[in-house]
């Protein structure tokens, strides 16, 4: 049997980023929200590549949140520009690197535009196989629990599922990230220490790690940072600390 406690000695598999704190980023240099989001591109550039060099096999990015669409109209329209100016330019260099992309989300509240550039990179790297990186845009873990249920259900509906078969396993199955490996890592930041309706599923056993770090601010050295911090937990996943700390038979 393997030892889920492995992961103390390991990297994690899975990392997932709450990107907060572009706007205050620009504020602070007396710039628009805009050149914070500009600004945040950048720094999610360099995290994707240095989780690519470490040989972390999933990423999920917290992009733009169900309750985002609530921001001042110009905004939500500069973010989308945004979002499709970067798909344009950078799928191409994702795609090179063996990157298989995944958008989770409410894509058909998205612009036909958008979902198709979405639909293009995904298929594009479907067969890649170094890295998984999620994009989670107008994304809400609470949505996300809801359209698996409606999942589960049509499966049941139709006779595909008996409904005395779903269990944790089944649901799962459902869900925006079935098939990537589980969260192990979870990094928040900008400050707040809040999960703001992200992966409300897949955090169950996730390590939690807060930076006041802007997120144009994090850098190699704040991913160490987290990776260090990761590293020193001691993943129990329901045992005692000296059942963990006992070698396995
Ligand atoms: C939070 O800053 C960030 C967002 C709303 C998401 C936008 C993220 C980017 C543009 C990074 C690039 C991502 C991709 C996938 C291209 P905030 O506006 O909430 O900051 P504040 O809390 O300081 O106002």
């Amino acid at each position: 049997m393997t030892d889920p406690t492995n992961a103390n000695q390991a990297l994690p598999r899975h990392i997932a980023i709450i990107m907060d704190g572009n706007g205050r980023w620009a504020k602070s240099r007396g710039k628009p929200r805009h050149a914070g989001h500009r600004a945040g591109v950048k720094a999610t550039r360099n995290i994707v590549e240095a989780v690519s060099d470490l040989n972390i096999p999933a990423l999920t990015l917290f992009a733009f949140s169900s309750e985002n669409w609530s921001r001042p109209a110009e905004e939500v329209s500069s973010l989308m520009s945004l979002f499709l100016e970067v798909m344009q330019r950078e799928v191409n260099v994702l795609h090179r690197k063996n990157v298989r992309i995944r958008f989770v989300g409410a894509r058909k509240q998205l612009s036909a535009r958008l979902q198709r550039k979405l639909a293009e990179a995904e298929a594009k790297t479907a067969a890649n196989t170094h890295m998984e990186l999620a994009l989670a845009v107008a994304y809400g873990g609470r949505w996300d629990i809801v359209e698996a249920t409606r999942r589960v259900c049509a499966k049941v509906q139709n006779g595909e599922l008996d409904a005395a078969a779903i269990d944790e396993h089944a649901f799962a199955r459902e869900t925006s990230l079935a098939g990537m490996p589980p969260l192990d890592l979870l990094i928040r930041t900008g400050g707040e220490r809040r999960i703001s309706n992200f992966l409300l599923w897949d955090m169950a056993y996730a390590e939690l790690y807060f930076t006041d770090a802007l997120w144009p601010q994090f850098d190699q050295s704040e991913l160490q940072a987290a990776l260090d911090f990761y590293a020193g937990r001691q993943r129990r996943f329901g045992r005692t600390g000296d059942q963990v700390s006992e070698p396995v038979a």
